[in-house]
């Protein structure tokens, strides 16, 4: 069956403008005025006084991560359907392997955890460990599993965090087989040092996580990484950037003509620190890494948003229940890190973004889906309305109004650090694929597919 979708008025990032689209086998077959289907069957949707964006892709999702606290809440299947109901059709999440697995053994068995994920996903894969077959691991990753995005973490040094020399190796090996290097830029040692004084301190509260991973540490943290960069003139991209001096050396950094991407996510740009202070049960949701930051740095993120500073809106969603968050009720250290919010994305950007004035509509489309289709390596399949392009398309209903609660929202997670939040916008239809997934509420579970992606 063909999909008509008429009246509606066509945001990409480059361009708006009004025109029908015609869906056919999951493409994009044409786009015009006035078109006509020769299929037998067609189903005609109006999008009178709708805007119609592509498909949203949400570059850093965390579903079923494994923790000491036990899973995240979210697994595949209820993950991908908060994402959907927020207009997010595509996902990129990551395969953390076990130290004394090969990067392509992890990455199987995490493509099959995400086999009932209803968006169509992707994976960041994490090296954790330096062999010396590492280079050949990551070649292949990016040859034949078609993966070329690698995340290190500078942060989380008893774990699955790296030392520089590792970093050094792995962004060479990147390079070389033409992929990109995505950082958790935090200085893991230092902040490992503060979080033990604090707590010998007795300073066991969740008032107190930010105050061991201030905004300096991640911004030395990217300094570091950009001149690494440099050095091996590598392809980075800085995950869930939260701190004003980060920016600072990254627009430099661009400045410089270094091929340095950088991703801020909503509770940067909308939540700060002062909701760190109440009682446990109140205040251990937003305790996630980096930490909500000043007024002062929410402003600096959305002045690079406009400015193309920052390039993507991931949302790193991570959330855990209540239960989990209180393994850490004594010890802010062991709580579960991460919160949810896939399913406001984009609802948030253009209600607090578009709406207000901070970022334009074509912005909008750039921060929320196209840019992270090109960077990630989806373009021109996803990320755009075009003839050709996959029919991943929100019919966007801009007068709708809403009020984001834990009590309505699809996560399984039972708390949302944006409780209250009030919205205008919202998909009034998602069609992923070419096969509408939502409408009016309603889900239609439509397997996802798994996402290889283009050489950089
Ligand atoms: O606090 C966070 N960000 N949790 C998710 C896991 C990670 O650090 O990326
Ligand atoms: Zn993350």
């Amino acid at each position: 069956m063909d999909l008509h979708i008429i009246n509606g008025t066509i945001v990409n990032a480059e361009s708006t403008f009004e025109a029908d689209i015609l869906c056919r086998n999951g493409k994009i077959s044409r786009i015009g005025k006035d078109l006509v289907s020769d299929h037998a069957k067609v189903q005609t949707i109006d999008a009178s006084g709708c805007l119609v964006f592509p498909g949203g892709i949400d570059p850093h999702v965390h579903m079923h991560l494994k923790t000491g606290s036990g899973y995240s809440a979210d697994d595949f299947l209820t993950g991908s359907t908060a994402a959907l109901y927020g207009g997010t059709t595509t996902i990129v999440d990551f395969v953390t392997p076990e130290k004394n697995q090969t990067l392509q053994e992890a990455t199987q068995l995490r493509m099959k955890e995400a086999d009932n994920c209803l968006c169509d996903h992707s994976l960041h894969v994490s090296p954790v460990v330096w062999r010396t077959c590492m280079p050949e691991e990551i070649s292949r990753m990016v040859s034949e599993t078609g993966l070329r995005t690698f995340k290190v973490y500078m942060a989380y040094k008893d774990s699955i965090g790296l030392d520089d020399t590792v970093i050094l190796q792995v962004m060479k090996a990147v390079a070389k087989a033409g992929g990109v290097v995505l950082l958790h830029c935090e200085t893991g040692d230092e902040i490992d040092q503060n979080r033990k004084k604090l707590i010998f301190e007795n300073k066991t509260s969740p008032l107190f996580h930010p105050v061991s991973r201030p905004g300096d540490m991640e911004a030395e943290a990217v300094s570091k990484a950009i001149e690494m960069a440099g050095q091996t003139d590598c392809t980075i991209y800085i995950v869930h950037v939260s701190s004003k001096k980060s920016l600072e050396h990254i627009k430099k950094a661009r400045a410089r003509g270094l091929k340095i991407y950088a991703e801020t996510c909503p509770q940067y740009l909308l939540l700060d620190d002062s909701l760190y202070d109440g009682p446990f049960e109140e205040v251990c949701k937003y305790v996630m890494s980096p930490p909500l930051r000043k007024k002062e740095d929410r402003e600096a993120l959305w002045e690079a948003l406009r400015s193309g500073v920052i390039q993507t809106i991931g949302t790193d969603h991570c959330p855990f229940t209540l239960e989990q968050k209180k393994t850490g009720l004594h010890d802010f250290t062991l709580i579960p890190n991460g919160a949810g919010g896939v399913e406001h994305r984009m609802a948030l950007l253009y209600t607090y973004g578009v709406l207000t004035g901070k970022i334009t509509l074509n912005e909008f489309v750039a921060l929320i889906s196209a840019n992270a289709a090109k960077i990630m390596g989806f373009y021109p399949r996803k990320g755009m309305i075009a003839e050709g392009a996959d029919a991943d398309i929100v019919v966007w209903n801009r007068n709708r109004d809403s009020r984001i609660s834990a009590q309505t929202h699809h996560s399984a997670g039972d708390q949302n650090i944006y409780e209250g939040f009030k919205t205008t916008g919202s998909p009034e239809m998602v069609i992923k694929d070419g096969q509408i997934v939502v409408l009016s509420g309603v889900l239609n579970r439509i397997p996802g597919r798994f996402l290889k992606t283009n050489a950089f």
